[in-house]
């Protein structure tokens, strides 16, 4: 490709800083337009990047009309669907934000309008360039765990709250358990290579979001979070998040296989913000039996904290693909499976019994 890509960003609020952050530092990429449905936002966020002469929308056709070659969706979670679809039908690729929907229906939508357009559509995991992350689904795929038949991810935050859109439910459809809790099932079991889930059992609380103690302002999502999933292939998640709660950490993820284990630490429970699996891994260690003997093996973790950098490295990707014509990085075959837990926490935690997770052919 001679000339540069043409990226545009639509939904123009927190995150889509990191994105043109992200673009601005690539040489072969330009910023054709940004759109927003509040009047002057995306005027306003392309001026504060110089971006004075880069037209601004408030109707996302508009942007689309100009044939970018690829667009972030920024928007947030309850506009995913609506805006990588309408996207993916005027025939430009997609990096929609994390997670992909609120809901599995929602992600069956955005996953058919993928393959009858063809375009690239990738979920934005950031987390997964992460050398730590990469290191553990090596581990794990390396086969030294045998047969894995049972997953804890824990985490969560102290005190967390992030507050905006994301406590809202007409925005962010779920609490905690979008935010942050897509990323723990996307560490989980992208780890492992995504199963297909068949059954949860979930339950969910707001007991800090409501409290003015600890929260001020309207809150109606989850701040808490668990579900026991069973996988098709006998495979059990045993899942916690939290946005806040008395408890410095809601443990560690473990992985128990045949021939090994794999403990992977909170990332950083004595943070009130550190203990989510968006980017920080704690300790890894392993345990085996070797030569009769129980060991246990810390794994040498590889020093970075750079998440800015992770972000760079799924735009750059995404980029990537469009240059090569796919394939898209983090792809719905995976991610599907991951909206389809989220969508059965929801389901299950409101009818607060075990739900089954059906997933349509695509
Ligand atoms: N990957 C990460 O590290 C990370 C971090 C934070 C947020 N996120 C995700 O990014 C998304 C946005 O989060 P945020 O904090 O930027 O939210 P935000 O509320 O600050 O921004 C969302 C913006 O989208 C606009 N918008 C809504 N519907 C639209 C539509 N149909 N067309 C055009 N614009 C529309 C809103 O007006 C708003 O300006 C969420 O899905 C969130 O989960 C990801």
């Amino acid at each position: 490709m001679g000339s540069k890509l043409r990226i545009g960003i639509i939904g123009t609020g927190g995150i889509a800083h990191n994105h043109m952050r992200s673009y601005l530092q690539m040489e072969d990429v330009e910023i054709i337009g940004a759109s927003d449905i509040i009047p002057g936002k995306a005027r306003a966020f392309l001026d504060e990047f110089g971006l004075t002469n880069v037209p601004d929308f408030t109707d996302n056709d508009k942007l689309l009309a100009l044939k970018p070659d690829g667009v972030s969706v920024c928007t947030y979670n309850t506009q995913h669907d609506v805006c990588a679809i309408a996207a993916l039908k005027a025939g430009v690729n997609v990096l929609c934000e994390k997670p992909m929907s609120v809901t599995l229906d929602q992600a069956v939508a955005m996953s058919r309008a993928q393959v009858e357009t063809g375009k690239i559509l990738t979920i934005g995991f950031q987390p997964r360039y992460g050398a730590n992350m990469r290191m553990i689904r090596d581990i794990i795929q390396s086969g030294a765990l045998g047969h894995v038949y049972y997953i804890q991810t824990g985490g969560g935050r102290r005190r967390g709250i992030p507050g905006r859109t994301f406590v809202h439910k007409k925005y962010a459809g779920v609490g905690c358990l979008a935010d942050i809790g897509c990323y723990g099932l996307d560490m989980a079991l992208n780890s492992v290579g995504y199963g297909k889930p068949v059954t949860v059992s979930a339950y969910a609380s707001d007991y800090f979001g409501k409290n003015p103690r600890y929260y001020r302002g309207e809150f109606d999502v989850d701040d808490f979070t668990c579900a026991l999933v069973r996988f098709e292939d006998g495979l059990v998640l045993d899942f916690r998040m939290s946005w806040a709660m008395h408890m410095d950490t809601m443990g560690d993820t473990l992985f128990l296989g045949t021939e090994a284990g794999l403990k992977v630490k909170s990332p950083n429970p004595d943070v009130n913000w550190g203990g989510a699996w968006d980017g920080g891994v704690g300790d890894i260690y392993l345990y085996k039996d070797e030569v009769g003997k129980q060991v246990e093996i810390k794994i040498p973790k590889v020093e970075e904290d750079n998440k800015k950098n992770f972000f760079f490295l799924k735009c750059r990707d995404f980029c990537d693909a469009i240059i090569n014509n796919g394939p898209s990085p983090i792809p719905w075959q995976q991610i599907i499976y991951n909206q389809a837990i989220i969508d059965g926490i929801i389901r299950s935690s409101a009818a607060k019994h075990e739900v089954d997770v059906v997933i349509p052919e695509i």
